[in-house]
């Protein structure tokens, strides 16, 4: 199937890292022109360089996104580097603490809402306008399968990405005239860098013989009995924000093995 994204222009939050950059890459090679946005200067150069590695263009984004007049001028400058923003993937995200609710840091939590619900709230706002005053685009949130049915030690986190499902759909419904799909992909548990550090630390933590038997009980809440890689989330985004997807708005799709079916 030909997604038809060739000269698209879009726009990745926290693609200096991960999924995010994975995207990226996945874009370039579909022929899309690709804003790298990071809060990581760095980061956002090594994406760069993997974009310009694959042929594609990218454009350096680097930009705090909890901040509106930051994304703002975040956005302003893309568009005149790279064009009306086609496609906007909300990936940014923080995960600070892998603790019980009560244990939790409540400046911890209040950076993790700002960055996920409030950064994607903050990107939406500043790209709609465009988006309708040409005549449609894509908007796509990735949010957890946390949120859909509960993550114990991740509430903060799971609080966050639920306010950003009812948030799409409540857009969706106001924006789908104007030709404005918005949708999530929700990943399950997925082997990015940032996962498999986390697996190293508890692997560290509770000795092989314990984290094996962790890691065994875990793939077994998987049907597909196999944890998500970083081209099974691409895939689907490249998906969802091309007109072969014109269709979908306002949905919720996990990419997850099976883990959650509600
Ligand atoms: N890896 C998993 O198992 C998994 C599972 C479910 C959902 N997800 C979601 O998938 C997405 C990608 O996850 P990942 O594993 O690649 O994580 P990651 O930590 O590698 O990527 C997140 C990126 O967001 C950036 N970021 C953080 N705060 C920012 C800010 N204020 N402004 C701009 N950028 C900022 C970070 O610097 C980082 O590069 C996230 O939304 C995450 O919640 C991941």
């Amino acid at each position: 199937m030909d997604l038809d994204l060739k000269g698209k222009t879009v726009l990745i939050t926290g693609s200096g890292s991960g999924m995010g950059q994975h995207m990226a890459v996945g874009y370039a090679q579909e022929g899309a022109k690709v804003a790298v946005n990071d809060i990581n200067g760095d980061a956002v150069a090594e994406t760069i360089k993997m974009v310009e590695a694959a042929g594609g263009t990218a454009h350096d984004a680097t930009a705090d996104i909890t901040d509106l007049a930051t994304v703002k001028d975040m956005i302003a400058g893309t568009e005149s580097a790279l064009g009306g923003i086609d496609i906007l993937v909300n990936n940014a995200a923080l995960l600070t603490e892998h603790t019980m609710f009560l244990e939790t840091d409540p400046d911890a939590c209040m950076r993790e809402i700002a960055v996920i619900l409030h950064g994607t709230m903050h990107c939406s706002r500043a790209v709609l306008p465009g988006m309708i005053e040409r005549g449609g685009g894509k908007i796509v949130n990735i949010a957890t399968d946390a949120a859909r049915v509960g993550q114990e030690r991740e509430a903060n986190y799971s609080a966050a990405k639920g306010g950003v499902i009812a948030f799409t759909k409540s857009l969706a419904k106001e924006v789908g005239r104007h030709n404005v799909n918005v949708n999530v992909v929700s990943p399950g548990a997925t082997n990015s860098p940032m996962r498999i550090g986390l697996q190293q630390q508890l692997r560290q933590k509770l000795g092989d013989e314990a984290w094996k038997a962790r890691e065994a009980k875990v793939l077994r809440l998987y049907p597909l009995r196999r944890i998500g890689e970083m081209k099974d989330i691409t895939n689907t985004v490249l998906f969802m924000t091309s007109d072969a997807a014109r269709h979908i708005t306002g949905q919720v799709l996990s990419v997850n093995g099976g883990f959650a079916m509600a």
